[in-house]
């Protein structure tokens, strides 16, 4: 390389966590803090015109930083917007705490006001009425030893105990299982626990994912992740008895690259955009598979599957499918369908080979395999009764309907709720107002903040709350303005 076109490196030192990262002259605070896996509040996708992204420049020189979002004062004050700050040399970058993701309110338990009614099923009265059938199962077997007028392969030896015990057939057995095959049989004296992946489509044929030795069948278990634009959730769950072990949550890593889906798409549109938009969701869901297995006695070898929903723009980024025409008229999906997938070979899940991997099917580009999720798991598609379901996250569905109909409507809501177009919304984070009341007499307001710190703006759930006591009060009108 010649010598005039070396690049300069500079040190970047965020606070308070104390990161630091080495960044190429030129370089956006917002790219650095990416690099050092620190988060920055960026609603507009790193554009300059949100101005959420807000950092103090402690020491060391930048280029620009600042745009009509910013006062002189905020300026003077060293305040700068990361996504427009060009390094220039070694920094200390302090992030303020409203710039910050608050990890913590993510674990907070829902007050008990809050709580709808939840029914739950019976998986095996939904087995017994066709409705369910489990897509990993695990069977146990007891296979007679080879002997000189018995003596067929062991891989044989297998389908035909599962044909004679089970009834199961037309079974393929995975290469990594045969691999081990010899082995485990003599382990317990062909005694064997085989995991069986089923194909969603019945003329696939089931696979035998893989082998124990010895009577497993009592630990088997499953993961479900919720996969956000904003959150992601995911919980540990017993496959024998349906019981939550474990619950815990993140953030979605691809969060620093814009807060609702269109600007994630945009993001995939870039030369390696789409990779990163996978490796980031992946390593989210990762660390959350850790925290789950950290929580309970559950060995990583026993997860069988792992089941995860999400907006077809999720779903897309996690599989690593070109989301591109999801946000361009007529709006058309690569596939609303996605075939049985192994959760770390195919997808970089940290989970052990055997583990697969369902995607809930979508609808269509706006209507996604979450609210699939939330259909199946209310009930609704098999009451009577008119039933309306309402899922607010960044995106918001509303179904309503029953077992003969079903109609879905979507929109963008998180921008919305949480300071896209309102001066004071923020994201759910200490200071945030989540509860409001006023006193019937004096209109005296009082504002519940998220940590009951002095209150820094307005979440979600807070903006519904004031506008509905407004109105109830007969401050505002149907329309939203002030009667005076
Ligand atoms: S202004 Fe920087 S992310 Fe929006």
């Amino acid at each position: 390389m010649p010598y005039d076109t070396v690049m300069t490196e500079h040190k970047v030192k965020f606070l308070p966590s104390g990161r630091i990262v080495l960044v190429q002259d030129g370089e956006t605070i917002s790219q650095a803090a990416r690099k050092a896996g620190v988060h920055i509040n960026a609603s507009c996708g790193g554009s300059g015109l949100c101005g959420k992204c807000r950092v103090l420049l402690e020491s060391g020189t930048i280029e620009g930083g600042k745009s009509e979002k910013l006062t002189e004062q905020d300026y003077a004050s060293g305040i700068r917007q990361a996504c427009l700050s060009d390094i220039k040399s070694d920094l200390v970058i302090r992030i303020p705490q409203e710039s910050v993701l608050d990890t913590g309110v993510l674990d907070t338990a829902v007050p008990v006001r809050h709580k709808a009614g939840m029914y739950v099923f019976d998986i095996e009265q939904l087995k017994e009425e066709g409705i369910f059938a489990s897509p990993v199962d695990k069977l146990f077997l007891e296979l007679s030893r080879p002997s000189s007028t018995y003596s067929i392969a062991d891989a044989g030896r297998l389908i035909k105990g599962l044909a004679d015990q089970y009834d199961e057939r037309g079974m393929v057995v995975e290469l990594q299982v045969l691999r081990r095959l010899r082995r485990i049989l003599r382990e317990d004296d062909f005694r064997v626990t085989v995991t069986l992946s089923r194909s969603v489509r019945r003329r696939f044929r089931t696979r035998v994912v893989n082998i124990q030795a010895g009577n497993w069948t009592y630990r088997n278990f499953g993961l479900a992740v919720d996969i956000g634009t904003t959150t992601v959730y995911g919980q540990l769950l017993d496959l024998n008895t349906g019981q939550v072990l474990a619950e815990a949550g993140d953030y979605n890593a691809q969060m620093s690259y814009g807060e609702d889906v269109i600007s994630r798409i945009i993001q995939a549109e870039r030369p390696g955009g789409l990779g990163l938009m996978q490796s980031l969701v992946v390593s989210t869901i990762n660390g959350i598979i850790e925290k789950l297995l950290d929580s309970c006695g559950v060995s990583r070898d026993e997860i069988s599957s792992i089941t995860l929903a999400g907006n077809t723009t999720m779903t897309h980024l996690f599989l690593g499918l070109e989301p591109h025409n999801i946000r361009r008229s007529p709006y058309v999906p690569v596939s609303t369908f996605f075939p049985p997938i192994r959760a770390r070979d195919d997808l970089g899940l940290d989970l052990e080979r055997h583990a697969v991997a369902l995607v809930f099917p979508a609808v269509s580009s706006y209507v996604g395999g979450d609210i699939v999720a939330g259909i199946m798991g209310s009930g609704m598609y098999r009451t009577d009764a008119q039933t309306l379901l309402i899922d607010i996250g960044t995106n918001a569905e509303i179904v309503i309907g029953n077992r003969e109909w079903l109609a879905c409507a979507a929109c963008s809501a998180g921008p919305a709720f949480e300071g896209g177009g309102i001066t004071h919304g923020m994201r759910v984070s200490s200071g945030a107002i989540e509860d409001f009341s006023l006193n019937p007499q004096s209109l005296e307001p009082m504002n519940i903040t998220i940590g009951n710190k002095s209150p820094k703006g307005i979440c979600g759930s807070g903006l519904l709350i004031i506008v509905a006591t407004l109105f109830e009060h007969g401050i505002i009108d149907q329309q939203g303005k002030f009667i005076v």
